[in-house]
């Protein structure tokens, strides 16, 4: 399925000079939505997932369908102060100052082949922060799974270690 043409661009948000590209479009077309999980799903069918793990918003919308049709647990990694229970977090910088994630730390049993998923790769920050988690808890990052990619930002280096993939660039 032609997925790019379901993204809708919106110049100057969430500042001017921005180019925004807004997933909600393509996710409220149920056919679409559904093609593009089951993609993500296929991508992964020799990878033995155990987990899903997704972060905090849009990785949910992502992560949690996916969970569902490949019938494995879904693990949320989320903002500070949103988990009840002892959590890991992980710190890292942003070009303006810094952010932090955190996930359950009895979510992932170690050795646990782990996919990853979120809507979009820009600097991997995110993805990178939620591999630290993961292999904080002795799991194990089997594949990460993107909706797409944006490449008018530099993405860190690091994830080259990783086996990911994404559907569209823009
Ligand atoms: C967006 C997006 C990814 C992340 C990608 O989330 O959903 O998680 O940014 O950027 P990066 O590769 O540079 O880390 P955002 O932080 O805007 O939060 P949201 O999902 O709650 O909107």
């Amino acid at each position: 399925m032609n997925f790019e043409k379901l993204i809708r661009t919106v110049p100057g948000f969430p500042k001017e000079g921005i180019l925004f590209r807004d997933i909600t479009t393509l996710l409220k077309d149920g056919p679409a939505y559904k093609a593009l999980i089951d993609e993500l799903a296929e991508s992964v069918k020799d990878e033995k997932i155990d987990v899903i793990v997704g972060p905090e918003a849009r990785g949910f919308v992502i992560g949690a369908p996916l969970a569902y049709r490949l019938g494995v647990g879904f693990v949320p990694v989320r903002k500070p102060g949103k988990l009840p229970a002892d959590v890991y977090e992980y710190s890292y910088e942003l070009e303006y100052g810094s952010d932090c994630l955190q996930m359950h730390k009895d979510a992932i049993k170690p050795g646990m082949r782990v996919l990853i998923a979120d809507d979009l790769l820009a600097t991997g920050g995110t993805i990178l922060a939620c591999c630290k988690l993961v292999e904080q808890a002795g799991g194990e990052v089997a594949a990460i799974r993107f909706a797409f990619k944006i490449t008018d930002v530099p993405q860190k280096p690091e994830l080259e270690r990783y086996n990911y993939q994404t559907l569209m660039t823009f």
